[in-house]
């Protein structure tokens, strides 16, 4: 459903004159796989997610490839093009959904917002709606989160606030950049087992940035190792984590002794 082909990217006026960020990046996801996207800091991860989602910055450009999404051709979508696209049939998760949030207004008014944004509906269909997704993340009391200023709440209730609406019209797509590392083991724990019950559900599609091997390791079919905006190695979760054929990967992977096993969650 997602494909991938030769994507380069650089930022910069004019191009910029550094090594590209992103450089020849290939990768092609099937409906319903989670695939992670693991790599030091710098290596590319986040410019590759925000591509797909017509969300690079401004100074950043598309040098080369394409990037297919159900077969059509979205490289070169206009802004209102993209909105169209957004919340319905792809979705984004940020690492740290708070500072998403407009802070002086509550929690209620931008979710009822977003719903009516991307679906005809009344207000208290909207509220309506937002209440049962935050249920759905197991928020108790969702009402009085509805209610609450972002500041109100706990960096994990936000967290889940922003993977109630990325969810909200069950995107073909979910892409997720660093969704739980803002966040504690426990509710890291939780929120990856709801990303999970929301692939076995919908049959959501998932491409995920993740410093966390362990969490990539539990979640995902198929893993990406980056390095300087190249594919290092890709393969099964088995083929990375258990017959690494890159230094780097086995570096990467010595590097968190914790893993090895479903030591996880
Ligand atoms: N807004 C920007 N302007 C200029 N260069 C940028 C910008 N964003 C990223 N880059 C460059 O692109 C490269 C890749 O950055 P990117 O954010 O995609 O890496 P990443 O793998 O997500 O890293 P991290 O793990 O730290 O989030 C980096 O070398 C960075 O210097
Ligand atoms: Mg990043």
């Amino acid at each position: 459903m997602l494909e991938i082909e030769d994507l380069s990217v650089l930022y910069g006026r004019g191009g910029g004159t550094g090594p590209p960020a992103v450089d020849g990046f290939s990768l092609s996801v099937g409906k319903g796989e989670i695939v992670s996207l693991v790599g030091e800091s710098g290596s590319g991860k986040t410019t590759v997610i925000r591509s797909v989602i017509g969300a690079l910055p401004r100074s950043a450009s598309i040098s080369s490839g394409r990037i297919l999404l159900n077969g059509q051709d979205v490289s070169g979508y206009s802004r209102s093009q993209w909105r169209r696209l957004r919340g319905t049939d792809l979705s984004m998760i940020f690492q740290d959904s708070g500072v998403m949030l407009n802070p002086i207004r509550t929690v209620g008014a931008q979710f009822v917002q977003y719903i009516r944004l991307h679906s005809d509906s009344t207000g208290s269909e909207a509220w309506d709606r937002a209440v049962s997704m935050l249920k759905h993340m197991r928020l108790s009391d969702p009402d009085n989160v509805m209610r609450s200023y972002p500041f109100e709440l706990s960096g994990g209730m936000k967290q889940r606030v922003g993977i109630s609406m990325a969810m909200t019209f069950n995107p073909d797509l979910l892409l997720a950049d660093e969704p739980t590392s803002a966040l504690d083991v426990t509710t890291q724990a939780q929120i990856v087992g709801q990303m999970m019950e929301m692939r076995e559900r919908y049959g959501t599609t998932i491409v995920m940035v993740t410093h966390n091997i362990g969490v990539a390791a539990y979640m995902s079919d198929r893993m990406v190792v980056m390095k300087d905006g190249r594919i290092e190695e890709q393969g099964t979760r088995e083929d990375i984590l258990c017959r690494p054929r890159s230094g780097y990967t086995r570096e990467l992977l010595e590097a968190v002794p914790e893993i090895g096993g479903a030591r996880f969650a």
